[in-house]
């Protein structure tokens, strides 16, 4: 055997010493956070209310010394077994424009910790930038939401709660997908409350975003994708509108009974609207859920409108 040079011997060394150095990385890789179920909530941090939604108040905390955002459900508002048996399913979505469940403390009150998002809600981004965004910001946004949801469609998960209020705005003009599948844990407590009540009715035990929820979700009490796909349509409205409330002349009931009929709001006015995002929207809103576009096809005619 050839006596190794140096040299040699000095590369042979850094190259097993790299791999080993991969192989140990490789086996105690970190695998992203806690198991949902061993989550301690004494680990968790809570810092300043980030705001509120209808069923508790939202932190910016810290857990393992990383920022996170801390939602909080008040007492009663989803069984603690339901949601830690849906929890397991949400973690495992991973997508660029969905938020990504880190953890979650299931002792009531519940804690459910995500990511942080630097803006809050596109509701209330779009409401204080009213008149100063261009089409092409918001056809951005759009497609950022419509490839979360093409994802969860991909999945055969359903939404079932996509409104601007559950879109968050990250820095460098991200969207993501936030809350997806919490509704169908929800359940109907005897007194909603005030801001509850603003979207929210209750349907035997469930609860619907009246605004943003299919016909046929509320008249049989069942959600598809294609019910995503109706509100996706309301979606657009919120961006197209800044942020104005869906049917904004109408009361509850005018809803229920004009919507089924087959009511549906006229375009956004100008200068604002866009015919093209119209047409999107009315395609999301047929009445036959079968003629309504998937999520995936969604996604790609976005790309092919001009802003
Ligand atoms: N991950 C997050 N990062 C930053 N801010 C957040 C995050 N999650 C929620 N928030 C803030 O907390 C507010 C309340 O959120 P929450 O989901 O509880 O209610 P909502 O979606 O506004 O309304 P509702 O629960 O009635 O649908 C949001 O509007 C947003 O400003
Ligand atoms: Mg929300």
């Amino acid at each position: 055997m050839m006596p190794m040079s140096g040299e040699l011997s000095l590369v042979l060394t850094l190259g097993v010493m790299v791999g080993m150095a991969i192989l140990l990385g490789f086996l105690f890789r970190p695998t992203g956070s806690a198991d949902p179920c061993e989550m301690n909530c004494r680990a968790i941090k809570l810092g300043k209310k980030l705001g509120e939604g209808s069923f508790g108040v939202v932190y910016q905390g810290l857990y393992n010394n990383t920022p996170v955002a801390v939602k909080t459900l008040r007492r009663g508002t989803m069984d603690p077994r339901d949601f830690l048996k849906e929890a397991q399913i949400m973690k495992t979505m991973e997508h660029p424009n969905l938020i990504r469940l880190l953890a979650v403390c299931t002792e009531e009150p519940i804690y459910i910790i995500t990511e942080l998002m630097k803006n809050g809600s596109l509701l209330d981004y779009l409401k204080v930038r009213v008149g100063r965004l261009r089409l092409y910001d918001q056809i951005e946004m759009a497609a950022q939401v419509a490839s979360g949801m093409a994802y969860l469609e991909m999945k055969n998960y359903i939404h079932r709660d996509l409104a601007a209020r559950n879109v968050l705005v990250g820095e460098n003009n991200v969207y993501k997908v936030a809350d997806f599948g919490l509704a169908r844990v929800l359940q109907a407590t005897p007194m909603l409350s005030n801001q509850t009540k603003m979207y929210y009715i209750s349907v035997g035990k469930a609860i619907f975003p009246l605004r943003w929820t299919a016909p046929e979700a509320i008249a049989n009490e069942r959600f598809t994708i294609k019910c995503d796909v109706w509100s996706f349509g309301i979606l657009l409205y919120e961006i197209m509108t800044f942020g104005e409330i869906p049917y904004p002349n109408m009361t509850d009931s005018q809803v229920k009974q004009m919507v089924p009929n087959g009511y549906r709001m006229p375009c956004p006015v100008d200068p604002y609207c866009s015919k093209d995002m119209y047409k999107i929207m009315l395609d999301c809103w047929k009445e036959n859920k079968y003629d309504r576009p998937t999520f995936k096809a969604l996604k790609m005619r976005l790309r092919d409108v001009s802003g």
